[in-house]
């Protein structure tokens, strides 16, 4: 690493002192046997003490900082125009440009204001990748929610570089066929969580933004990890290399007519979220919405304390010793598993890795979970925790997925580089006896988002 002082070091560090500390309680093997047994093989149904190291998710796991903390300290408590509302928004003005700003408690509820005012039966909205979340709150108004990845982003083994672009023909041919009046607005995933949490180019966002402009529709960034996303602009495309973060952010935002965000990834706190928007009749409405649902304009369903971290979370989250330490300790974890033989979605991605679970067990088809007898292993093995992407969360009714995948999603300055050690050396372990790996069957299942409660059998 470059520093200022003009040292030389090539070894990237946590760019942080820890201050505080949560002890992880030690489990055996056998213990651990006992517990996903009477887990009925779900790791959703474990309790988190009993999980070593946990990369289940990046969402509202992160470690906030001092400053963070002091903030929750600082935090007015006032039901209308508290200080910390004004903070907040100040925060998000400078950094996106946008001027009208809802704080709502997390991603989905902006997403669910956002439907319920532009969704509805017969519309269709197009994004590079939907997450869950968002699809769901589509599907809720009636619309019908389309994904137009580019094809590169589609293979694990693809090294292209902006793996989460929309395919802007595809965008072009659907409003040709579906007429513009059936697409209330496009939307653009930065970065595509579930497509590998892959980043989007500027020229891309430019793309879409041209057609939007043809056809006079609405773009809308869903900016859950948007620092994560400019980070890979400015490292990976031409002409971006020396322009600030920041500024990249600025443009990214200023291309957008609205924006969903979860604080809980790039806004570096635990709760919180955000809806932006620039159309006045569209800020009446979903203030309407806001206060019906949420709570007030000032406060949208959050305590004064979360606001003001979210407030300093923006602010930290684009410092550039940050991004660089957390795009390379996730490549660092990526590149190790490839190394050892483990096929993950290449190039890694920003937030998390994902394994590659049909070529981790080729003994084990799709229809006996692939993914879920990895994560099963992970845990009894080493007490680690992932998330099946793949049969179990979205293979109901005999549908298959493309891909069956295992997410390893990093908590943001929560792991050192010695847990992520932990972590590839027992994953290395697993891949060598993974053909003791079980088949699973399942014995009881809900009707609808069964991978949070169903439960398995192991077939040995
Ligand atoms: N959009 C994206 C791209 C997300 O990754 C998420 C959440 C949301 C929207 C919804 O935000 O959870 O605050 O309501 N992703 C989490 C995950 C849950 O584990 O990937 P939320």
């Amino acid at each position: 690493m470059e520093t200022e002082a003009g040292a030389n070091v090539k070894t990237i560090i946590e760019p942080f002192r820890i201050k505080v500390v949560e002890p992880i309680r030690m489990t055996s093997r056998q213990e651990r046997e006992t517990i996903i047994r009477r887990a009925d093989f779900n790791l959703f149904r474990i309790h988190a003490e009993d999980v070593l190291i946990d990369l289940l998710t990046d969402s509202g796991t992160g470690a906030m900082s001092s400053l963070q903390w002091a903030g929750v300290m600082k935090g007015d408590e006032s039901y209308a125009g508290a200080k910390s509302w004004f903070a907040l928004e100040r925060s998000v003005r400078e950094l996106t440009g946008f001027e009208q700003i809802l704080p709502t408690h997390q991603g989905r509820a902006s997403e669910r204001i956002l439907f319920e005012l532009m969704g509805g039966e017969g519309k269709i909205v197009p994004n590079n990748s939907h997450f869950d979340t968002t699809r769901a709150n589509i599907e809720h108004s009636g619309a019908k929610a389309v994904d137009l990845l580019i094809e590169e982003g589609k293979r694990p083994t693809s090294r292209h570089p902006f793996k989460g672009n929309m395919d802007v023909a595809a965008l072009e041919r659907l409003i040709a066929e579906v007429g513009v009046g059936a697409i209330p607005l496009v939307m653009l995933t930065v970065t595509n969580n579930s497509g590998g949490g892959q980043p989007v180019s500027l020229e891309n966002i430019r793309a879409v933004r041209r057609v939007c402009d043809q056809h006079k529709l609405p773009l809308f960034l869903d900016a859950c990890r948007f620092a994560e996303n400019a980070y890979f602009i400015k490292s990976r495309e031409p002409g971006q290399a020396d322009r600030t973060v920041r500024e990249i952010v600025r443009e990214m935002f200023g291309l957008a007519d609205g924006a969903t965000i979860s604080a809980k990834k790039d806004g570096l706190v635990n709760i919180g979220g955000l809806l932006l928007l620039r159309n006045a009749e569209l800020v009446r409405r979903a203030d309407e919405l806001l206060i019906l649902t949420e709570g007030f304009l000032t406060y949208g369903g959050l305590a004064g304390r979360d606001l003001e971290a979210m407030a300093q979370g923006f602010e930290e989250v684009v410092h550039e010793d940050y991004l660089q330490y957390r795009i390379r300790s996730t490549e660092y974890l990526g590149e190790k598993l490839l190394a050892a033989g483990v096929q993950i979605v290449e190039p890694p991605g920003g937030h998390a890795i994902y394994i590659d679970a049909a070529s981790f067990c080729p003994h084990i088809p799709p229809e006996r979970f692939p993914g879920q007898a990895l994560v099963v292993g992970l845990y009894r093995h080493a007490g680690i925790r992932a998330c099946e992407i793949g049969s179990v969360m979205f293979g109901k009714g005999g549908q298959r997925p493309p891909m069956e995948l295992v997410r390893l999603a990093i908590p943001r300055r929560v792991y050192t580089q010695s847990h992520i050690d932990y972590v590839i050396e027992a994953i290395g372990e697993v891949h060598a006896q993974r053909r003791a790996l079980a088949p699973l069957e399942i014995a009881e299942e809900p009707p609808s988002l069964r991978h949070f409660t169903a439960r398995f059998r192991e077939l040995a």
